[in-house]
């Protein structure tokens, strides 16, 4: 294939230096974006008197063809091409000669990739959203049904205190949320249009330049072209967006598979999510939770193979930033891949409350709850702090708990002890007394799936 810039050069063609330049076998994936962009970009040619209004319709009808044809499989993207930006141009002009060849007026590969990568990333975005709704939505829909299932709340993983199981769940509502947030943070600021910085110095024909941005549906333009052009904060805000996403899934993962384990035995997820041992035939495996986890530092490794490309790049434009696309594409699919295997695990993920109540039988988890009794009974919180430990360290020698201990041995230990206290260190007491906004008692807990449900009902409409 002639080089387009054969005419500067002789345009000398080496096959290994072709490939290595080439991106269309990855930004093959933005054809969509790059021919609307197009379509827009002509419109405002015409109107702007600088193509005739016939020219203009030709080279839209055209690309609207070209597009069917792409989607529907008929017109496949060549992988000669350097990238999808040529191809569009060069189908385009194969179709319509010479007037295909005025498209690219007041317009540079570099404003234009710069608009396509916005697009797509607008587009993929909106989509990592529904996702994180949908999971919102199954962890919300989980704790639902569990807001008096007891279980222990951990610290250091060791039994701390009691808690429910759709406390705990609520907390990863409360990560996702601010997820969700993040993205629209991040889209809200990258809704502005390079197209029109050009190559990087704007141009000399008389372009409406918001024209186009608003027909694209963004918010405004980018308001200095060399910024336009080599601007890719963006991508790194959405990814690192994306990788505090994936550092909630992997956490979540995490305690999945601890909880899934035999040592714990709290939950048990769904076969379709599990897989078995090609030697081990008793095994049910987490593999899903397992590569969830795993995924998330490749996610990271975009987010900084990133971040390391631009650091050196000089103004404006360099191929450097080609490498953008691999790492932002990777990105976001395996977020999207993760949330979307997430959400029916954890929709479908069984709990077993027995086992939970069991084990929070065992860990001293009220020892804060007898504590907190002697302090209501007038001690100050340090000195009943001291009394209890001893009782839990009389307890531990003894191999008993602190509801086996008589209401005798207890006068012993102190006279403020009183019949009562079994009543307040029974764990339904315990997590119900804990009524305090964000806790986790029933009550309090209710409140934060309303605020789950208000939110999902909000975002979605
Ligand atoms: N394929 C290129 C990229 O992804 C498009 C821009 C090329 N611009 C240029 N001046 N060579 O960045």
């Amino acid at each position: 294939m002639e080089k387009m810039w054969a005419g500067r050069t002789a345009g000398a063609v080496n096959k290994d230096a072709d490939d290595f330049n080439s991106s269309i076998h990855f930004d093959s994936k933005m054809y969509k974006q790059d021919i609307t962009g197009s379509m827009q970009h002509a419109a405002m040619l015409a109107a702007c008197g600088i193509i005739t209004d016939s020219e203009s319709k030709l080279i839209i009808d055209t690309l609207g063809d070209i597009l069917n044809d792409i989607d529907s499989g008929k017109l496949a993207i060549a992988m000669d091409a350097e990238d999808i930006h040529m191809f569009v141009e060069a189908e385009l002009t194969k179709r319509i000669g010479d007037t295909g060849k005025r498209l690219h007026t007041a317009r540079s590969r570099n404003d234009q990739v710069a608009l396509d990568v916005r697009m797509y990333l607008r587009d993929e975005t909106n989509t990592v959203l529904e996702l994180l709704y949908e999971l919102i939505d199954a962890v919300n829909e989980q704790a639902k049904q569990h807001v008096n299932t007891i279980m222990s709340g951990y610290t250091h993983l060791q039994r701390a205190q009691p808690v429910t199981f759709a406390h705990h769940l609520m907390a990863y509502a409360m990560m996702l949320m601010r997820d969700c947030s993040r993205l629209r943070d991040a889209l809200k600021r990258m809704n502005y249009s390079p197209l029109g910085s050009c190559a990087l110095a704007g141009t000399t024909y008389p372009i409406n330049r918001r024209m186009v941005a608003e027909n694209l549906g963004f918010d405004g333009i980018t308001l200095n072209s060399m910024d336009g052009v080599s601007d890719r904060d963006f991508c790194l805000e959405l990814m690192s967006a994306y990788s505090v996403i994936m550092m909630h899934l992997s956490r979540f993962s995490e305690e999945i598979i601890l909880w899934s384990s035999w040592e714990f035995k709290y939950v048990e997820l769904d076969d379709a999510f599990t897989t078995g041992s090609s030697i081990m035939p008793q095994k049910k495996n987490s593999d899903m939770a397992e590569l969830v986890r795993g995924k998330t530092g490749r996610v990271y490794g975009d987010l900084v193979a990133l971040l390391t490309t631009l650091k050196g790049l000089p103004l404006a434009y360099n191929k450097d930033m080609q490498e953008d696309k691999e790492a932002i594409f990777d990105a976001v699919e395996t977020v999207q891949k993760c949330l979307n295997i997430f959400a029916p695990m954890v929709r479908t993920m069984k709990v077993n409350k027995d086992n939970m109540y069991k084990a929070a039988q065992k860990g001293f988890i009220n020892a804060t709850d007898l504590a907190d009794y002697l302090v209501v009974k007038g001690l100050p919180f340090r000195t009943a702090y001291k009394i209890v430990g001893t009782t839990v360290a009389k307890c531990v020698s003894e191999g008993k708990v602190l509801e086996d201990i008589t209401i005798d041995e207890y006068k012993q230990i102190h006279e403020l002890f009183d019949t009562d206290l079994y009543e307040a260190i029974k764990l339904e007491t315990c997590v119900a007394k804990r009524t305090s906004e964000g806790s986790a008692g029933p009550e309090a807990v209710k409140a934060q799936i309303d605020h789950v449900d208000d939110f999902l009902t909000n975002e979605r409409k």
